[in-house]
């Protein structure tokens, strides 16, 4: 697959608005041409990216476009697993496949000479064959030019470098973290999209910090119980004194908390699942230590734990133990996997957001409410939705209170004297450590570089500035 640029010919010095002081981070990366350009032609070609979920190509046959900037790839099913080509007809170029659909007896037929190709790519028919020399029809010119795919938590990624590390390699820990929690069985329960009038990387970063829920949700900040570790990360480092101040007994902070729980599950839907509220609300007269507000928190939240997983195998879902991966893995709220793909757990539901840039100052960001089911259950195939506006009432309310800050953002950006974000080094760090780790794609650096920093950047939100390696 030929790239414009190899990473061998760039260097920082002609990466525009690179960041330098970790803490600041260039307005103009968010808009400047240039920079776009750099990022499709050094950023995109080289990592993984979550191209659809498996659910949509359940059957052989199917098969799903992914599309990204200019490059459409074919994601499709065979008997022989799952499998990506590049989306374009070795005659004359012409893009084969549109959406979504099933290749049937006849494989892919191009529309314009009608070449054909089956399921694994492979050239089946040229027309009038004969017409052609025919050493230029050998199958390496005319079988479909395939894309590296592989498969994790429900997702076929795919990468257009040959030389990049396989996919769990470049992700690093979070795989093992989110494997704790059976990823890889959630299935779609919800698929919104959106089209936001921001650069892509500006809507990203309004997931990359709790900073915010005090401000842009306040109906959390206020319902937010404190005492535990990722709930007072999840309000910022302010804490939520006027829930500190309102919670009087014990009794009040179970209160608090399922009503926290159930705004969540309304505003959020596929963080906190319908059954996990209905269990939360039975724990209402459960006793818990009085006094000290972390006591309160591992009582109640131990005590939920054990009943989701209880009630979720009653049910029949494929469910882990959650205070046992409580105890063995690191919980974060946001899990966030560079460059462009975010898994949110909370009990046994996720939710999972994916960006795209379409221009430099325009994105399609979507979001999936993923569950565990019944295995046997039958799961209508998810169809990637029509694009809504970014203030359609049809979002759920936080979301949409997330994207009502960013078209402000984006033209507060192009300001006369804004030249570059302040971050809190405590707590927006994984905004600068993405950012850094862009520039490390733009400049060049080392794929092994690139590869160990992509480990401590796939970090949960709320993380704090870090090295990461150059
Ligand atoms: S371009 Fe596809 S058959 Fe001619
Ligand atoms: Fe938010």
């Amino acid at each position: 697959m030929p790239s414009h640029n190899s990473s061998k010919d760039a260097s920082p010095e002609d990466v525009p608005f690179l960041v330098t002081d970790p803490e600041l981070i260039p307005s103009r990366r968010y808009y400047d041409e240039k920079f776009f350009e750099l990022e499709r032609e050094r950023l995109w070609p080289k990592v993984w990216q979550m191209a659809c979920r498996l659910e949509e190509i359940p059957q052989p046959g199917d098969w799903v476009e992914y599309r990204n900037l200019d490059k459409s790839v074919i994601v499709t099913r065979t008997r022989e697993g799952v499998k990506a080509f590049n989306n374009a007809c070795r005659h004359r170029g012409v893009q084969l496949v549109t959406g979504r659909g099933n290749s049937g007896s006849q494989g892919f037929i191009c529309p314009f000479h009608g070449w054909r190709f089956a399921p694994d790519g492979k050239n089946t028919f040229v027309y009038a064959r004969e017409i052609f020399s025919e050493d230029k029809l050998t199958p390496d010119q005319v079988d479909l030019v395939p894309v590296r795919v592989e498969e994790w938590a429900g997702c076929a990624f795919i990468n257009f470098d040959e030389n990049a590390a396989p996919l769990l390699e470049s992700l690093g820990p979070v795989v093992q973290r989110l494997n704790s929690r059976n990823v890889d069985r959630l299935k779609v329960d919800w698929w919104e999209s959106a089209v936001l009038p921001v650069n892509w990387k500006l809507a990203m970063e309004a997931f990359m910090e709790g900073y915010h829920v005090m401000r842009t949700h306040p109906q959390l900040h206020l319902l937010a119980a404190p005492g535990l570790g990722w709930q007072s990360d999840n309000v910022g480092p302010s804490g939520p004194k006027g829930t500190k101040a309102r919670i009087q007994s014990a009794q009040d902070y179970a209160c608090n908390t399922i009503r926290y729980l159930a705004r969540l599950h309304a505003g959020m839907a596929g963080m906190v699942d319908a059954f996990e509220v209905n269990v939360a609300e039975t724990l209402h007269d459960m006793e818990l230590p009085e006094g000290d507000f972390g006591a309160m928190a591992q009582a109640f939240y131990g005590r939920l734990n054990q009943e989701i997983t209880d009630m979720g195998r009653r049910r029949g879902l494929p469910m882990f133990d959650l205070n046992q991966v409580a105890m063995e893995q690191k919980f974060n709220a946001v899990e966030y996997m560079f460059p462009h793909f975010f898994l949110l757990p909370m009990f046994s539901a996720m939710s999972s957001y994916r960006i795209r840039p379409l221009t430099p100052e325009t994105c399609l960001f979507e979001i999936w409410a993923l569950k565990l089911c019944p295995e046997s259950e039958e799961r209508p195939v998810p169809v990637a939705p029509t694009p809504r506006a970014h203030d359609d009432p049809g979002f759920p309310e936080i979301p949409r209170q997330d994207y009502s800050n960013l078209p402000l953002q984006q033209l507060g950006l192009h300001a006369g004297g804004f030249d570059h974000m302040i971050l809190s080094k405590q707590y927006e760090g994984l905004i600068s450590n993405y950012q850094r780790l862009i520039d490390g794609y733009l400049g060049g650096t080392a794929p092994d570089k690139l590869a160990r920093a992509a480990h401590v950047v796939n970090s949960g939100y709320d993380a704090p500035i870090a090295d990461i390696g150059f």
